[in-house]
Order: structure tokens, then C-alpha cells, then sequence
């Protein structure tokens, strides 16, 4: 070969080794394609929560005798499914891996999604949604997890927050899918379409790599260089790998020890930030929003179209958290964010306690904007932010195991909240509700100012023991 056909494989080599994760002012696009494969766990996440409510509108055209307790079940069996995937998925990722605990999710999602489509009775459509919450569940904990565990620390907070963006864009999908299919009536479908982004999802797992993290903690560190030359500098690589077993040896502790005076502070901090990010509201207007639009005085299809325009707020203002997360900080757009979901709740409870509970004129457009004003509000502080300092803040080896406590806690959170709304409208009227949703915003916003560590740009094994250190529960690290 001439000397002048090699140079020009060289720097052919050179470049695709630079596209292959190697730019030095970016993640790479190996690991950007890494985030992107893995988010579509995200994206049937918000698909399968997001889809229901308009399928739920049309079940009665093959179950004309279902009620309305049994349409609350087919909304709500999904998060007691989440619920118990998020603990099953843990054992998974520690035992056999990430990757391979994000193929079978593929695979348990194909399933739910083709029974729920093809159900031939109400009592196995209830099945296919506990089915499809498993799968939800394990994809809620493992995707940011695997992101995670992957990312360089200087872009860690987008790539793992694609998770959030899929989240959103996955709903607003949804939203769409149902407003299109609406005139068939074909709810069948709204579900069977989910069946795409879960093919997809595994068969781009086939192309990924395991965790370089997981393998580490397993010993396999020559699997891991192997896997870091394909997402890092080729000169990042040593020093990373001693990072990661470093972090390993030093964090050697087993899931029993969560509980233990070292852990139990971090482990609160997870288990509240969860707590918090269901019980300030957010899926009563992800999930009820049409209903509490139209009741606010809008029609019907103008209250359909409100909620599309707020699917697109949420998708858009976390494309803006994307952006700011590694530069302003996890903990500045946290406080903020939910800083206006409080702002925007007292706006919306004072709203409804001047006019009424059916607003007219003025008072539909300020209930309107408040609504716009609080999703945006979430998407760029706690709906993010949560997902993503729970991948941050655990020791390797519990990581899953603590992940999965917190992503329990948020799914029973989310349970709660959402069968208890409808009754709370009705008990203490829709301003005493978003009276308590601002309140409980508030006690989120203190909490999170005296708890929450500033993990931007760090390593993660360093997050751990800087986290360990000072006892979260005691002091804040910023
Ligand atoms: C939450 C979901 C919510 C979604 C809305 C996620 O971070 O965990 O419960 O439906 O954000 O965007």
C-alpha cells in the first residue's frame, strides 16, 4: 500500500475513532447514540402512561357494561406493576447485568403491549397493564442507571436526562396517537402501537455494550477498557478504569448495608426526592388535565388541544433543562423549577377560589397559563433532576438496589396520588386541592435546599463519597 493510501486510512481511522466517542469538547457519538438506544425504555414509559387516557374513552365499545371503578383500574394497575418491576428489575441489574435486564424489559413489554391489544377480555386487559407495568418499572430504574454509568461526567446530566426528554416525548406521542386514532375509535391499537419503540429498544441493546461500571464491580475489568475505548479519549480510558475500581473497592458494601447509619442518610434523600415529585401534582395534570380543563369552562376539544400544547411545553422546557443541567447545576435548576410549580399552583388554587370551581372568561385563561407554567416548571427542575441524581448519588454496588427504593417510592407515590385526586376535588373543592399540592411544593423547595448535593461534573465515585461523607441527612453538600 502507498504510503499516501495509508495516511488517508489513518485519518480515516482518526476520524471515525473521533465520531466514535472520541470528540474532546463532547460525549461522543458513540455514547450519544448509547443514551439514545436506552432512552426508548423512557419513550414507552411516557407512551404507556400517557396513552390510556384516551383509550379509556373507547373501551366500552367491546365492554359496554364497565364502570368506572374498572376504567380507574385499567389507568392504575400500571403503577402497581411499575411498582413491583422497579424492585425486580434491581436484583436483575446486580445478578446478570444492565443491558441484559434491558432486553428482557423489551421483551416483557412487547408482551404486555400485544395482550393489552389483542385482549379478548376486560380481565386480561387488567392483566396485559400490570404486564405493561413491569416493564415500565424495571425501564423507569435501569435506563437512567445504564445512561449513567456510561456518560462522561462533564455531559452526564444530558445524556442521562434524554431519559426525561424520551419520558415526555413518549406522552405527548401518546396524546397525539389518541387524538388521531379518536375517530376510529380504535383504543386497540392506541395500545398495539407501543409494540414499534419496544422492537426497536431491543434491538438496539443487541448493538450496546454492557456497563463498564457493572463490569468493574464484577471484575471484569478487561471487558470494561474494551468497553470504554469505544466511549472515551483513548486517553481517558486508564485513568477512568482506575477511577471505577477504586470506586468499586472503596464502596464495597453489599444491599444489606443500605440500611446502615452510612447509607440510610443518601437512601432517605433518594426515597424524598421521589416522594416529592409525585406529591406536588405533577401526573394529576399529566393524567386529568382535559377533565380539569373542561371543567374548568373550556369545550371539549379546545381541552384537548390545551393538553397537547402543555405535552409540548413539557417536552420543550426539558430540551431546556438538557441544555442547562452540566452547565448551571442540578441543584439550581431543581430549586427554581419547583420554586414555579409553587408559584404557579397558589396561582391556580386562588384561580379556582375566586371563580369557582367552573371558570369563565379571565379566569379560564389564568388557569391556563398556570398550568403551562407549572409543567414547564417540572420539566426543567424535578422531573429531570430526580431521575437523574438517583443515578448519581449510590455506591456501584447497592446502586441498583437504592435505585430501585426510590423508584418504588415514586411509582407507590404516584399511585396514591392519582386514585386519591378525583376523590380530593370533590372532598375540598379543586382550590383546596392545589391549596395542598402548593403547600407540599414548598416543603419540597426548603428540603431540597438543605439536602440536595450539587453533582455536576463530578465522577461519580466521587459523588458517592462526598455524598457518604458529609451524611446527606445531616448537612448539604453544594
Ligand atoms: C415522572 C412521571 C411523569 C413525567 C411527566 C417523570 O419524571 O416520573 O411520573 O409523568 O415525568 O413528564
Amino acid at each position: 500500500m502507498s504510503n499516501e493510501a495509508s495516511e488517508r486510512m489513518k485519518q480515516g481511522a482518526d476520524r471515525s475513532a473521533r465520531l466514535a466517542g472520541q470528540h474532546p469538547g463532547g460525549p461522543g457519538r458513540a455514547v450519544v447514540w448509547m443514551a439514545a438506544i436506552t432512552a426508548l425504555g423512557g419513550l414507552l414509559f411516557g407512551y404507556d402512561t400517557g396513552v390510556v387516557s384516551g383509550a379509556l374513552l373507547f373501551l366500552k365499545d367491546d365492554f359496554p357494561h364497565i364502570t368506572a371503578l374498572q376504567k380507574e383500574l385499567v389507568t392504575s394497575l400500571l403503577l402497581v406493576g411499575a411498582a413491583i418491576g422497579a424492585i425486580g428489575a434491581a436484583r436483575l441489574a446486580d445478578r446478570i447485568g444492565r443491558r441484559p435486564t434491558i432486553l428482557i424489559t423489551a421483551v416483557v413489554f412487547v408482551v404486555g403491549v400485544l395482550l393489552a391489544a389483542f385482549t379478548p377480555s376486560y380481565g386480561v386487559l387488567l392483566v396485559a397493564r400490570v404486564i405493561i407495568g413491569l416493564a415500565v418499572g424495571s425501564a423507569s430504574m435501569t435506563v437512567p442507571m445504564f445512561i449513567g454509568e456510561a456518560a462522561p461526567p462533564r455531559t452526564r446530566g444530558a445524556l442521562v436526562s434524554l431519559n426525561q426528554l424520551a419520558i415526555t416525548s413518549g406522552i405527548l406521542v401518546s396524546y397525539l396517537v389518541d387524538y388521531g386514532l379518536a375517530g376510529s375509535k380504535d383504543w386497540r391499537l392506541m395500545f398495539g402501537l407501543a409494540t414499534i419503540p419496544a422492537v426497536l429498544l431491543f434491538a438496539g441493546m443487541l448493538t450496546q455494550k454492557e456497563s463498564p461500571a457493572w463490569l468493574v464491580a464484577h471484575g471484569r475489568e478487561d471487558d470494561a477498557r474494551q468497553v470504554l475505548a469505544r466511549l472515551r479519549p483513548a486517553d481517558a480510558v486508564d485513568d477512568e478504569l482506575d477511577s471505577m475500581k477504586e470506586g468499586a473497592r472503596r464502596q464495597d458494601v453489599s444491599a444489606r448495608e443500605l440500611l446502615s447509619p452510612r447509607l440510610r442518610g443518601v437512601l432517605i434523600l433518594g426515597v424524598m426526592l421521589a416522594v416529592f415529585q409525585q406529591v406536588t401534582g405533577i401526573n394529576t395534570v399529566i393524567y386529568y388535565a382535559p377533565t380539569l380543563l373542561a371543567s374548568a369552562g373550556l369545550g371539549s376539544s379546545a381541552a384537548l388541544l390545551a393538553n397537547v400544547v402543555n405535552g409540548v411545553v413539557n417536552v420543550g422546557m426539558t430540551i431546556v433543562a438538557i441544555w442547562l443541567l452540566d452547565r448551571v447545576g442540578r441543584r439550581k435548576l431543581l430549586i427554581t423549577g419547583t420554586c414555579g410549580m409553587a408559584v404557579a399552583l397558589t396561582t391556580l388554587a386562588l384561580t379556582f377560589l375566586i371563580g369557582g370551581s367552573t371558570l369563565t372568561g379571565a379566569g379560564a385563561y389564568v388557569a391556563i397559563v398556570a398550568l403551562f407554567f407549572y409543567t414547564g416548571s417540572f420539566a426543567i427542575g424535578l422531573g429531570p433532576v430526580f431521575w437523574l441524581l438517583i443515578s448519581e448519588i449510590y455506591p456501584v454496588r447497592v446502586r441498583a438496589s437504592a435505585m430501585s427504593v426510590a423508584t418504588f417510592a415514586n411509582w407507590a407515590a404516584n399511585f396514591v396520588v392519582t386514585v386519591s385526586f378525583l376523590t380530593l376535588l370533590s372532598a375540598i373543592t379543586n382550590a383546596g386541592t392545589f391549596f395542598l399540592f402548593a403547600f407540599l411544593t414548598l416543603v419540597a423547595v426548603v428540603y431540597f435546599w438543605r439536602r440536595v448535593p450539587e453533582t455536576k461534573g463530578k465522577r461519580l465515585e466521587d459523588i458517592t463519597a462526598q455524598v457518604e461523607g458529609s451524611k446527606v441527612a445531616g448537612q448539604a453538600v453544594r
